[in-house]
């Protein structure tokens, strides 16, 4: 646990950031936020340069953030116009296809300008205007990267619905933001299955009046329902377009996109992240984090339906004329190495990618990796959720050959970019600890009456002062925000992870203390799951939690209770992990379902969830307090039932 792997002499002198440096240009970074914030406010191009520089009060009544306010950009020049002049020829996208005999295709920042600029066009003539909302529905191919910067660089604001949620979820996600507009392909491609994209928008949108346009791009050549008037074919108009389109002039604090996420209550919230400072922020934290250099070819594996695809595959790395890969396929397709294949054939520099996605491949031996030469690699990151040190330290040794540093980087679809997070060059490195906050950010650990902790210490992960990169709002329901992230410990920004920090002042995320649960890297509301569960006929009541999974950091447990006359069953079971799946999607796959005949309940009627996640992971010598509980034989009984049911496990 203790072990620490230092900075090498080699990564320190190369370093964008000097070590020596870092200790004061992070105090200052604190102690003077405008100047500081002033300063890297000038990393990206302004129409007209902020005077103000920030306007931040985190407290609940009197709550205003507000950076670079008087500012004017577009973010969509910011990723493109400005490299122009020296780079056209140089590659903004290198797109690998899923099947690893397509060819692969790179896209110079001159032919992302045409390909933007056109659909841009197309979008205005379809009747997009500015501050209309525009839903993408991708697959992970150039095209999504095209639409979010078309949507950009008119003043559109775009939603990014992940091509793995059902129709329902993406109907969802139409209508709490307006969308009159959906952009989509007509098959994605995945580890050599299809996608039926199209066809889940048709579903989706089936007597939806307010989508008024759904434009298709070709991808497959796969058969698609056209409805003629509102489908557009993205081929026949788009190549019609002029590839001159002037970026509309943008405050700072325009809304830049829409990304939906799980909160631990209620459906899905409509994360707002605006313009200025997100840019600057996701340009920053790309640079630092990565030690990105220019002229690096740099890879980051999430989908651009998360924010890990918006920040730093499309946004961050742009605004940093960098060479940014977007891989269409799966770690496992056509086998285990093709990440490592796909590294050197493209001589990748920088490699991001999630935890559990290191656990599968680690499982299935080292030959997939060493049989390909990863001498280009310089820098490993990771993000999603904790790494095990067993992972890490395959990473490390195996994949990195014990040379790139690995940057386990903390962070949240609201925080906009990373938080804490080791510096390449910087931070000496300790296994499963994310190390440190970024510059600018003080994090705070407080118990749960909201005391600061100083020190070694355990508690709940709050961030005392405002970033750029901040979402600003949920959409459409600015109370919840401040009631989720404002309310629970005056004057901070609450993120629902617990950590640790250790005796060196290392952070150790603990994971979620709310009842969000993170499942491959992919967050869901328990909630959520629970009202898709509820919706199953034989269902009369549920209760989801999450679980520690080898390879997806967390399963989901499901206790169910059949409705009078129903039982639980096999086939039951079968039906209600399937009606999950197509309710939100395939992501969302429920792993065990335990057949309850009750629930844990206080006198007041409270599931109490916390003896539930421990029947789950099995860990119940250690209930904690159960005096508050109305029936303490249920406990009992699904404690016996559970080791029934995992007894081989
Ligand atoms: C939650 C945010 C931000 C991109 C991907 C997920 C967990 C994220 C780490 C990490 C431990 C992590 C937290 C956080 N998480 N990164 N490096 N170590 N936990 O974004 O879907 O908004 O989820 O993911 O629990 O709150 P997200």
């Amino acid at each position: 646990m203790a072990e620490i792997f230092p900075v090498s002499d080699e990564m320190q002198k190369n370093a964008n950031i000097n070590k020596a440096d870092y200790e004061d240009l992070y105090e200052k970074s604190i102690k003077h936020p405008e100047e500081f914030w002033r300063r890297q406010a000038k990393r990206i191009d302004w129409v007209s340069f902020p005077k103000k520089i920030k306007d931040t009060r985190f407290k609940k009544d009197e709550y205003v953030i507000k950076w670079y306010e008087d500012g004017i950009l577009n973010a969509s020049y910011n990723c493109i116009d400005r490299h122009l002049p020296e780079r056209a020829n140089q590659t903004a996208f290198i797109f690998e296809p899923d099947d690893p005999k397509s060819e692969s295709k790179h896209i110079t920042y001159g032919e992302l300008k045409d390909e933007v600029c056109r659909l841009a066009n197309a979008l205005k003539k379809q009747g997009v205007k500015k501050g209309d909302c525009v839903t993408i529905y991708m697959p992970m191919i150039p095209e999504a990267a095209y639409a979010m910067l078309a949507c950009a660089r008119i003043g559109a604001i775009h939603s990014v619905v992940f091509g793995g949620f059902s129709p329902n979820a993406l109907k969802d996600r139409i209508v709490d933001c307006e969308s009159k507009f959906v952009i989509t392909a007509d098959e994605g491609r995945r580890g050599g299955k299809t996608v039926p994209l199209k066809a889940n928008v048709d579903k989706a949108v089936d007597g939806l009046d307010i989508v008024q346009k759904v434009i298709v791009f070709k991808n497959t050549g796969g058969d698609v329902e056209w409805h003629d008037g509102r489908d557009i074919s993205w081929g026949e108009t788009v190549l019609l377009q002029s590839n001159e389109c002037k970026p509309e002039p943008m405050s700072a604090e325009d809304p830049l996109f829409i990304l939906y996420t799980s909160g631990s209550t209620g459906k899905p919230k409509g994360i707002l992240h605006t313009t200025g400072g997100y840019m600057v922020y996701a340009s920053l934290t790309h640079e630092l984090s990565f030690d990105y250099k220019d002229g690096e070819v740099y890879w980051c594996t999430a989908d651009v339906g998360w924010i890990t695809g918006h920040s730093y595959i499309v946004y961050g790395p742009l605004a940093n004329a960098a060479t940014s890969l977007i891989f269409e396929g799966v770690p496992s397709y056509p086998d285990y190495g093709r990440f490592w294949e796909i590294t050197e054939k493209h001589q990748v520099n920088i490699f991001y990618t999630a935890p559990t996605a290191i656990r599968a491949l680690l499982k299935e031996g080292d030959d997939y990796v060493t049989k390909h030469d990863r001498s280009s690699l310089r820098i490993l990151g990771t993000v999603g959720e904790p790494i095990n040190h067993e992972a890490w330290l395959w990473y490390y040794n195996v994949v990195g050959e014990k040379r790139c540093p690995i940057v386990d980087t903390w962070w949240q679809t609201e925080t906009g970019g990373h938080m804490i997070t080791p510096l390449p060059g910087v931070t000496d490195l300790k296994p499963g600890s994310a190390a440190m906050p970024f510059l600018g950010i003080k994090v705070e650990i407080v118990d749960h009456e909201g005391n600061v902790l100083e020190g070694e210490c355990e508690g709940n992960l709050c961030i005392a002062y405002s970033w750029p990169g901040q979402m600003r709002s949920i959409y459409g329901d600015h109370d919840r925000y401040l009631e989720t992230y404002f309310s629970q410990f005056d004057g901070k920004y609450f993120t629902g992870d617990g950590a640790k920090r250790d005796k060196d002042g290392y952070i150790w995320i603990t994971g979620r203390v709310d009842d969000v649960i993170n499942v491959s890297g992919h967050r869901f509301g328990t909630a959520e799951i629970e009202t898709s569960i509820n919706e199953h006929d034989a269902v009369a009541e549920s209760a989801v939690v999450g679980y520690p999974h080898d390879i997806k950091g967390q399963g989901i447990y499901a206790y169910i209770i059949a409705k009078e006359g129903k039982v639980i069953d096999d086939v039951i079971k079968k039906e209600i992990v399937q009606f999950v799946r197509s309710d939100i999607g395939p992501i969302a796959t429920i792993d065990i379902i335990q057949a309850a005949s009750g629930l844990p309940k206080t006198r007041s009627g409270k599931i109490m969830r916390r003896i539930l996640r421990k029947i789950a992971a099995d860990d119940v010598d250690n209930l904690g307090d159960t005096s508050t509980l109305a029936e303490p034989a249920v406990v009992d009984e699904l404690i016996a039932n559970h080791k029934k049911i995992t007894g081989d496990k």
